[in-house]
């Protein structure tokens, strides 16, 4: 089945996925969509927890990369077997993975408790019902993120790789996408699959704290950013510095080698001040 320029695959594992058919990169290559989106950003991002920590509260949730739903149904089915309530916000600017993936029950089950959901939100642009309110921001992320809330606690950042999404790695986009992270409580918390040097470097000088994140699939390490620095797990240290100032690819993504003044910028990055007794790896 094919929808503009997109296409429906099965992986090895016999799971199915949505791949683009000009680059060819499937969304969710690792396990399967459901598996990756389950570990990667719900399980990860622990919004069970934050869901019953305090019940009345609403959790809200940046969709980076709507694609076909996959991590925003993952939310979602979690809010709703807690009885806890999310606040969705799901970017997109093709629609065309989401339609695809509805019409494949077989191939994407999870979707199907969903699926008035989904269509409602592709014709309306948003949805409520147990689980909480799913809303659309239709196109470019860039035009969109303006007229976002400024209250984002846990974001999914899921676009393409930087290879065939550059513009969505940079340090430009990913300080956007700060300005609209919470500000109390633990602050905002990025997720995302990438762990690649320039792409860490960009999340700096995006103005986030930055950390390893769990592995998945064939990954050995996905990446969390953080508002705060105390809300990191296992923040880059004086190790991943020291590699960093050796590594032949020290730039953010967007620019073609490193300038010294962004180079100071990463070394004065309150991240890397270290106390001599309490240096992290
Ligand atoms: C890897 S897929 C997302 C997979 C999705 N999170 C899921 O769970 O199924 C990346 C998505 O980002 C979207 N995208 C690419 N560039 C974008 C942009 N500039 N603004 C908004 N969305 C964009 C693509 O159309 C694609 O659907």
């Amino acid at each position: 089945m094919r929808d503009g320029d997109f296409e429906l695959v099965t992986l090895r594992s016999g799971a199915r996925a949505v791949r683009h058919c000009g680059h060819g990169e499937v969304m969710h290559p690792a396990g399967g969509p459901w598996i990756e989106a389950n570990r990667l950003y719900v399980e990860q991002s622990q919004l069970a927890a934050r869901l019953t920590e305090s019940p009345s509260r609403t959790v809200c949730i940046f969709d980076i990369g709507l694609g076909a739903a996959t991590n925003a149904v993952a939310a979602l089915t979690c809010a709703q077997q807690l009885g806890g309530s999310i606040d969705l916000h799901s970017f997109e600017i093709d629609l065309s993975p989401l339609r695809l993936a509805l019409r494949d029950p077989e191939g994407f089950p999870f979707l199907v408790p969903f699926h008035d959901a989904a269509q409602a939100l592709i014709q309306h642009g948003e949805w409520s019902g147990p689980g909480g309110r799913w809303r659309l921001h239709h196109g470019d992320l860039l035009t969109c993120l303006p007229h976002a809330p400024r209250n984002a606690e846990l974001i999914f950042f899921d676009p393409f790789s930087p290879e065939h999404n550059p513009q969505l790695w940079t340090p430009d986009t990913f300080a956007r996408v700060r300005s609209c992270c919470r500000s109390d409580g633990d602050g905002g918390h990025l997720f995302t699959y990438s762990a690649a040097t320039p792409m860490r470097v960009s999340l700096l000088l995006g103005g986030f704290f930055v950390g390893a994140g769990i592995s998945t699939g064939n990954k050995r390490e996905t990446t969390v950013g953080a508002t705060k620095q105390s809300a990191l797990v296992a923040p880059l240290g004086a190790r991943w510095l020291a590699r960093w100032q050796r590594s032949s690819a020290r730039a953010p993504i967007g620019e073609s080698s490193l300038l010294p003044e962004r180079e100071a910028e990463v070394l004065g990055h309150p991240q890397f001040q270290f106390q001599a007794d309490t240096q992290p790896d």
